[in-house]
């Protein structure tokens, strides 16, 4: 087997590399002064069942250009099969027609892959659980919801309370409140302006502890999660707490988060945080064991 990065999240790369005790391969990947990308594969891949890795994140069209690229170098230079590891899957939350004329991105983007040759996928905590339907090739959907219990299992129980951000996130509460011996849970009904994507209202179903972990799938701009916890904290929550898998932090999110009504954010590193988008309630748990063990599993 042989394991390649692009540039999105070659820390965790490296890391997964290790676990499997190999070493990343060797791409040539030029930009241009016009932001072309050239791509080439050094190794011989020839015959070779490869593994490339590649995030999205804050650049989605940048990455997405750059695998592009390196998934045809992969397949005109006669791999056997390509496993696609992409820690986070962007556009996925376009995954349905919100507003009638819009385009489904992720449709586009599963059709772009499965055109250049990836023979199975490994990705965590989609948006929606039908995402790997819409994939034809195999799909293997991990979750971070083991390593938040793990961590939370660790941790003092008393009056803790899970709560999801919005109603699509309640499965997510329900699984993780299991992995942690029955934790209450509640959730916020979030409502979205569809056309600016504005949050308008939100209301509390059930009830609120003194001590909050909100749970949510993707953190952009992290507006969600600054109203979830002031409308926890005005319902009686004295701690609000945050378990996210994918950091996007977007524009001024990781100033607006280290200075909101949250006591300390925890995510994964399915995403790179370089130093200057990190910030002191921030906490980065790492996704690398059970990737190599899922790709192990092939
Ligand atoms: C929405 O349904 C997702 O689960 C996240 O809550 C949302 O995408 C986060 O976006 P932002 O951080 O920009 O509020």
């Amino acid at each position: 087997m042989l394991i390649f990065s692009g540039g999105s999240n070659r820390p965790l790369a490296e890391k997964v590399a290790r676990e499997l005790g190999l070493s990343l391969g060797n791409l040539e990947i030029i930009t241009f002064p016009d932001n072309e990308n050239r791509v080439r594969v050094i190794d011989r891949v020839l015959g070779e069942d490869v593994v490339v890795i590649q995030s999205t994140g804050i650049s989605p069209n940048l990455y997405y250009m750059e695998l592009f690229f390196i998934l045809d170098s992969m397949k005109r230079s006669g791999a056997r099969s390509i496993t696609l590891v992409i820690p986070y899957l962007g556009y996925q939350r376009q995954d349905h027609i919100f507003r009638d004329g819009e385009a489904v991105s992720l449709e586009v983007i599963v059709k772009l892959l499965e055109s250049m040759g990836v023979t199975r996928v490994i990705s965590y905590d989609f948006h929606s659980v039908k995402i790997p339907v819409i994939f034809k090739v195999p799909v293997t959907h991990l979750s971070a919801l083991e390593i938040f219990a793990e961590h939370i299992n660790k941790m003092d129980k008393t009056d803790l309370v899970l709560v999801s951000p919005d109603m699509g996130g309640i499965a997510r509460i329900k699984k993780l409140s299991e992995l942690t011996g029955g934790l209450p849970f509640a959730s916020i009904e979030k409502n979205r302006d569809l056309d600016t994507g504005d949050i308008e209202s939100e209301k509390m179903h059930g009830e609120v502890g003194k001590r909050v972990i909100i749970v949510d799938d993707v953190v952009s701009t992290g507006k969600t999660l600054i109203a979830a916890a002031d409308l926890l904290r005005k319902n009686g929550a004295e701690e609000v707490s945050v378990m996210a898998t994918h950091a996007i932090f977007a524009k001024t999110a990781p100033k607006d988060l280290e200075n909101s009504s949250i006591t300390k954010i925890i995510v994964t590193d399915t995403l790179r945080l370089p130093k200057k988008r990190t910030f002191p309630k921030l906490q980065v748990l790492s996704v690398s064991s059970p990737l190599s063990k899922a790709i192990k599993e092939e």
